[in-house]
C-alpha cells in the first residue's frame, strides 16, 4: 500500500525534511503521484509540510484509528492483524458478524470512528459519537458454546488492566461486563456467540470505550452515570497507541484462557471487581434480586448473599450497585 510506504518513511524522520526523491524511491512511485498521495493523506487528518527546495514533513498525525497507524508498532501475533476500518458504520458487532459469516481469520478487528447504530446489552442502544473507540473482534474458539461467557469477563480483565496501567485511574469492573472510572462506567462489552448444532461456530466481542467522546452529546440520564477517558485525565487521549497496548493485552490474556487458565483470569478479575464486597440489584427479564455480591464462582456466576444469609448464583442480568456493603 502506497500510503503505507509514505508514512512509514516520514515516520523514520517525523518532524526532519526528507528530499521528494527520497520519498519517491522508497514508495516506488513518480513526483507526481507523491504529491497526489500526501494531498490524500492531509485530508485523512495528517499535518504534513512541503517545501519545494526542502521536500516534505510530517508534522503531526490525526488522532483516528486509521488500519496503517495501528499496524505500524503493533506487537500482536494475530489480534489485529486484519483490520476492517470505517469512518462510519451501523454496528462493527454486525459487520464483524458478516464476516465471521464469509470466514474471516480470528483476531479480525473491525473498528470504527463512530456508529450510527451501536448496540448495547439487553437491546439497548449505544451511542457512538465520533472521538470513541468503537471495536470488535472475531474469535473461533475451540470451547463449547457455555462457555462463551468466559470471553466476556476476559475482555473486561483486558480493558481495565490497560486503562489501569497505562492511566493510574481508579479503574475496576462493574459484574458482569462494565468498566468503571470511580462509579462512572468509561467502556462497555457486547460479546455474541454463534452456535449451530452444540458446536460453537465463532464469536464477536464489541467493546466500546469512551475515550474523547463529548458527554455533553449523551443524554442527562446516561450522563449522571458515564464518564469519559479525556474528561478524567482533562486532555485528548492518543486512541491507536491505547488500542494497540490493548490488542497485545487482550491476547496474552486470550492466549491464557485457550491454555485452560481461566481460573487465573478469574483471579484477577476478582482483584480488579468494583462489585465484590457492594450491596447490589440484578434486574433479568422483570425481576430483581437483592444481596450484597461475595463472590464469582469458577464459571462466572456472581454470588449474591441474600438478607436470609442464603447464596444465590446469578449469570447474567442488569447489576446495580447500592451502598457498600
Ligand atoms: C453495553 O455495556 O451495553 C455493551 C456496549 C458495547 C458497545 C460496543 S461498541 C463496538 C461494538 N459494536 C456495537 O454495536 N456494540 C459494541
Amino acid at each position: 500500500m502506497v500510503k503505507k510506504k509514505i508514512l512509514k518513511i516520514l515516520y523514520k524522520k517525523k518532524g526532519m525534511y526528507l528530499k521528494e526523491e527520497e520519498v519517491t524511491s522508497h514508495a516506488g512511485i513518480t513526483a507526481e503521484e507523491l504529491k497526489t498521495e500526501i494531498e490524500s493523506l492531509k485530508s485523512d487528518g495528517y499535518l504534513i509540510d512541503s517545501s519545494p527546495s526542502e521536500g516534505y514533513r510530517l508534522v503531526k498525525s490525526p488522532n483516528l484509528l486509521l488500519p496503517y497507524e495501528l499496524q505500524r508498532e503493533l506487537n500482536t501475533e494475530y489480534i489485529g492483524r486484519n483490520i476492517h476500518y470505517f469512518p462510519e458504520v451501523d454496528s462493527t458487532n454486525e459487520v464483524a458478524k458478516k464476516l465471521a459469516e464469509e470466514g474471516a481469520v480470528e483476531g479480525t478487528l473491525i473498528i470504527a470512528e463512530s456508529q450510527s447504530r451501536g448496540r448495547g446489552r439487553h437491546g439497548k442502544r449505544w451511542l457512538s459519537p465520533e472521538g470513541g473507540v468503537w471495536m470488535t473482534i472475531i474469535l473461533r474458539p475451540d470451547i463449547p458454546p457455555v462457555k462463551a461467557p468466559h470471553l466476556t469477563l476476559l475482555t473486561g480483565v483486558a480493558v481495565a488492566q490497560t486503562l489501569k496501567n497505562e492511566f493510574q485511574l481508579d479503574v475496576g469492573i462493574k459484574w458482569p461486563n462494565d468498566i468503571l472510572i470511580g462509579d462512572k462506567k468509561v467502556c462497555g462489552i457486547l460479546t455474541e456467540a454463534v452456535a449451530d448444532q452444540g458446536e460453537l461456530n465463532y464469536v464477536v466481542v464489541g467493546i466500546g470505550i469512551d475515550l474523547n467522546v463529548d458527554l455533553e452529546l449523551f443524554p442527562p440520564k446516561l450522563r449522571e452515570g458515564a464518564t469519559s477517558l479525556q474528561f478524567e485525565l482533562e486532555k485528548e487521549v492518543y486512541g491507536v497507541e491505547l488500542v494497540q497496548i490493548f490488542l497485545k493485552n487482550f491476547e496474552d490474556i486470550y492466549e491464557k484462557f485457550k491454555e485452560d487458565k481461566f481460573p487465573e483470569i478469574l483471579s484477577q478479575w476478582r482483584q480488579l471487581s468494583k462489585t465484590i464486597g457492594k450491596n447490589v440489584e440484578v434486574h433479568k427479564r422483570g425481576r430483581v434480586v437483592h444481596g450484597e455480591a461475595v463472590g464469582i464462582t469458577k464459571d462466572g456466576f456472581l454470588i449474591l448473599e441474600l438478607k436470609d444469609g442464603t447464596l444465590r448464583k446469578v449469570l447474567s442480568g442488569e447489576c446495580i450497585h447500592r451502598e457498600t456493603g
